[in-house]
């Protein structure tokens, strides 16, 4: 054959049948383009406050020590890459268990799990779970949330019902408004509630709340799915995981939508987990099997290193003592930062009550324009802000563009 590429074909005229015409032009989602706006802005000083990952004291994104330990381990045991099953790898979910549900629940039959490509990934998984179950099936969401929660549930059909549960200029959360709300819900509905360190808020429910929460969801066969993204920064490994121990104590049925790409600093490679805790065996055993249905309609199988790596971590006494510390250490941070900026300035007095990567700023879209073009300070258009994204030094500067833009 002359050559390997093809002719183009030479009808190029438009048809009005063509099956794309349809297609409208999506804008590109606003906080992934962020960080190509940044990436391309020569300024030095430029501050990142953009995408919710970690960052060190001098602004990188370390990978974590006891990650590289235990992939040097998996480059030299790896015998084979062959097909996993679309469950991922079982042992690293078994190790999750008792981590995100308990020691007890882990044990428990009534609770199935499978891996997933990231939160992202057991989100999808268990709206399709959802929707597969009872046709038009409601969600029941508090904004402000992460802005991918809505396109998820509704790429899988689920009916959204929003309610406001933050009030940004309080810098309060409504708590009356998402009791009431939750009263008018029907039995099977389905409640997204962050596991800790809200995303965008940081603004978690106390104890207390919490237990109301379990209570009114119990009595009124309300279904929690609970976004499980942040373990370990907020409040602490075990204290961030006092909400949903205290809903599955009270439930019948629950799902659980974990994320090890925070902390484990896996990111890009989609580390998580969709955990359901159901009302008998034989439930456990119906949904585990449309969890690998809906998980082979959509991926077939997880992506398998970041599992491993974790599952390799866990295993080891030495590793697992190694990450715990370097997740405290990233927490700890994260903290400091909180402290250091509420001292610094009343408009983020608040962030020392909140925790996590993030705080929802009471500033308007002109400020977030200024702040971004004048200083190179580039945050979400919500004015949602990585805390984690502050350097060691950047706080005054932070500080000052802040006051300069706002006229303070
Ligand atoms: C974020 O909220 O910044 C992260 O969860 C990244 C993402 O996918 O949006």
């Amino acid at each position: 054959m002359q050559g390997s590429r093809r002719t183009p074909n030479a009808r190029t005229g438009t048809s009005q049948h063509g099956l794309f015409n349809a297609l409208k032009k999506q804008p590109p989602d606003p906080l992934l383009s962020l960080i190509a706006k940044l990436r391309d802005d020569p300024r030095q000083e430029k501050i990142d406050l953009g995408v919710g990952v970690y960052r060190d004291a001098s602004g990188i994104t370390p990978v974590m020590h006891c990650v590289k330990e235990a992939e040097r381990l998996l480059l030299a045991m790896q015998a084979t890459k062959s097909y996993l099953g679309s469950e991922g790898d079982v042992g690293f979910v078994n190790l999750l268990k008792p981590m995100v549900c308990g020691e007890a629940f882990a044990r428990d039959p009534r609770l199935v799990g499978v891996q997933t490509p990231g939160g992202t990934g057991a989100l999808r998984l268990a709206a399709d779970v959802i929707a597969a179950s009872v046709a038009r099936t409601k969600i029941w969401l508090g904004l402000p949330s992460w802005p991918n929660h809505e396109p998820i549930f509704s790429a899988a059909g689920l009916t959204i019902q929003t309610y406001r549960s933050f009030d940004v200029t309080t810098q309060q959360l409504l708590f009356d408004d998402t009791i009431a709300a939750l009263k008018s819900a029907q039995p099977g509905d389905v409640v997204l509630l962050h596991g800790c360190c809200h995303n965008p808020t940081g603004s978690d429910f106390d104890v207390a709340q919490w237990a109301t929460l379990a209570k009114l969801m119990a009595t009124r066969d309300l279904v929690p799915l609970l976004d499980f993204a942040y373990q370990g920064f907020g409040r602490g490994f075990e204290p961030d995981a006092t909400g949903i121990g205290i809903v599955l104590e009270h439930v019948g049925e629950a799902l659980v939508a974990y994320s090890c790409d925070k902390n484990f600093g896996l990111y890009r490679e989609r580390t998580g987990a969709l955990f359901a805790f159901t009302q008998d065996a034989p439930a456990a055993d119906r949904v585990y099997s449309n969890m690998l249905s809906a998980a082979r309609a959509n991926w077939a199988m997880p992506p398998d290193h970041g599992a491993a790596v974790v599952r390799l971590i866990l295993e080891s006494d030495e590793l697992r003592r190694d990450w715990h510390q370097e997740l405290e250490d990233m927490r700890s941070r994260v903290a400091s930062v909180r402290q250091e900026l509420a001292a610094a300035d009343s408009l983020f007095a608040p962030l020392v009550l909140q925790c996590g990567m993030f705080s929802l700023l009471p500033i308007d879209s002109v400020v977030i324009a200024r702040l971004q073009a004048e200083h190179g300070i580039y945050m979400a258009g919500s004015g949602r802000i990585n805390v984690a994204g502050i350097r060691g030094g950047d706080v005054e500067r932070l500080v000052r563009a802040m006051r300069g833009v706002r006229g303070r």
